[in-house]
């Protein structure tokens, strides 16, 4: 990796207006199709995280990010406590170049230290190589349901097939109770 990167594990109360306002503007950017949703200070699309990984260019610029809020959602019908893990980005010009290992390694040590017993997250289809490689394992035959992200309507239920996936941090793999997945929320 060729750039300078300042890691930072940063909890939501401590984030400044500009701060809030460097992370939506690098998300604008990973996420084009989406980026109506982060303008100004609006670094979310659903649940607001309470944690956060960024790491920082020397410029003051966001070049990658992670948010994460610990949540109980609900698995064949047991209460499961994940860190909800989203708003998974690097900057289009460092992707491809080691960032993202680096941000999904610092995403499970920041994992470990909320000791939850797993890390969640639904990846679309085309990104779930990349958390695989990365040590995160899709729930065969998943299907969730979640509330849609609010720029897409307050209120509205979406059900998923496929994408969740799950890193064991406190608990087994194989302790994941099987059955429907219901987040009772958004994602972050
Ligand atoms: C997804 C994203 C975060 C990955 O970050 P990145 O910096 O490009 O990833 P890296 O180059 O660090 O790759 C990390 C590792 O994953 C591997 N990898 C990356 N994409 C992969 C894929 N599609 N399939 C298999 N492995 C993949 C890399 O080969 C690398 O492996 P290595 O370190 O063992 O050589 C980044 O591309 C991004 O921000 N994309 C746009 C936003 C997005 O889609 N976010 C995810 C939403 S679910």
């Amino acid at each position: 990796m060729s750039e300078d990167i300042r890691w930072e594990v940063v909890e939501e109360s401590a984030l400044t207006l500009p701060d809030h306002e460097a992370i939506a503007a690098m998300l604008g950017q990973a996420f084009p199709s989406w980026s109506h949703w982060y303008v100004g200070g609006r670094d979310y699309a659903g649940m607001q995280p309470e944690r956060r990984v960024v790491g920082w260019g020397a410029d003051g610029t966001v070049l990658a990010h992670v948010g994460i809020r610990r949540m109980f959602i609900t698995v064949g019908g047991q209460d499961v406590l994940v860190g909800d893990t989203g708003i998974v980005a690097v900057s289009p010009r460092l992707q491809g170049s080691g960032v993202g290992r680096e941000l999904l390694v610092r995403t499970r040590a920041v994992l470990e230290g909320l000791r939850v017993p797993y890390g969640f997250l639904g990846a679309g289809e085309d990104r779930i190589p990349f958390y695989a490689h990365m040590g995160w394992h899709e729930v065969d035959g998943a299907v969730g349901t979640f509330s849609a992200f609010t720029a897409d309507g307050v209120g509205v239920n979406e059900t998923e097939q496929g994408g969740w996936m799950v890193l064991p941090v406190e608990a087994q793999l194989e302790d994941w109770p099987t059955g429907e997945i219901m987040l009772n929320g958004q994602q972050v």
